[in-house]
């Protein structure tokens, strides 16, 4: 274990689990609560509003931080992908000293074996991230599971910015009855209205200005799906990319809420969500709105 002392408060950071594990049986009785934000670090306003909710709702939090190899299909995502630890711990403090950060290398997660195991989500895992990032939800299911493995949460915090995510997580926490109450919190964005990401960090400040083109298309998308169909609403949003040299529409897709499924159609009493990923300059970035 290792503690930061600063102004007589300290905050307990371990890079082992079997530290943490030992430190958890000492705090963890049969009636308190452990809430828990994992996050591949950078952090942002998005991830600190999941650690309020979580140290509000719960005796202890854990938060992690670890950019996990496996759930990155593209090898200089994974390079590039921004690390930032010591902001990252100076941020967790402007909240809470009592946040217990678990950072852990990657020897000390996957111990050699670099690989993840494979996941029936029931298809989940099958559209957008999961088509257009092979083998990207096996990836994060190895890793949450690992994690929830060795944190022991409560309850677990995740953003609704990967929506595609969180339905998966609860899936696998329904298929490997997991004791773990997963709890999904609203995106946060930035002035412009750009979903709040790590990713964000690696935009020029003209790219991240302009990247408001993003949810302004998912918020005009949500409006003309009202009168119209999921295709002419598609079509608009193809349309609106289609001549843009900054920006390039990887996918915009109309699901169902729970099923995940591509729809050309609408019925009654079923939610739609509209889901879009976009490339500036090899960055890729995601966001998603409800329709109904
Ligand atoms: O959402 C993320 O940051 C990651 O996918 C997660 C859940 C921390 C797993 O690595």
């Amino acid at each position: 274990m290792f503690a930061l002392n600063f102004n007589n408060t300290s905050m307990h950071i371990f890079y082992s689990k079997a530290a943490l594990i030992a430190y958890i049986k000492t705090i963890k009785t049969a009636n308190s609560t452990i809430g828990f934000v994992p996050t591949m670090g950078a952090l942002h306003q998005g991830h600190l509003a999941l650690m309020q909710r979580s140290l509000k709702e719960n005796d202890d939090t854990v938060v992690s931080i670890f950019v996990n190899p496996t759930q990155f299909n593209n090898p200089e995502d994974l390079a590039k992908y921004p690390r930032t630890l010591e902001e990252d711990i100076k941020k967790m403090r402007t909240l809470s000293d009592k946040i217990i950060l678990y950072a852990p290398s990657v020897e000390d997660i996957y111990e050699g074996n670099t690989i993840s195991q494979e996941f029936d989500f029931d298809g989940l895992e099958n559209q957008m991230e999961g088509k257009f990032r092979p083998g990207h939800f096996n990836g994060v299911g190895t890793i949450v599971k690992r994690l929830f493995e060795i944190v022991t949460p409560t309850n677990a915090y995740f953003g609704e910015k990967d929506f595609q995510q969180l339905q998966i997580v609860k899936k696998l926490v329904e298929k490997n009855n997991l004791p773990v109450t997963i709890v999904g919190c609203p995106i946060f964005r930035e002035e412009n209205l750009l979903a709040m990401s790590s990713r964000n960090e690696r935009l020029s400040p003209e790219e991240r200005k302009e990247a408001s083109i993003i949810y302004e298309v998912l918020t005009q998308a949500k409006e003309l799906f009202q009168s119209t169909n999921p295709k002419e609403t598609i079509e608009f949003v193809e349309n609106a990319f289609k001549n843009n040299e900054r920006f390039d529409l990887e996918y915009f897709v109309i699901a169902d809420e729970s099923t995940l499924l591509p729809v050309d159609y609408k019925e009654n009493d079923k939610k739609y969500r509209a889901f879009i990923a976009v490339f500036v300059n090899s960055i890729r970035l995601i966001d998603t709105i409800s329709l109904n």
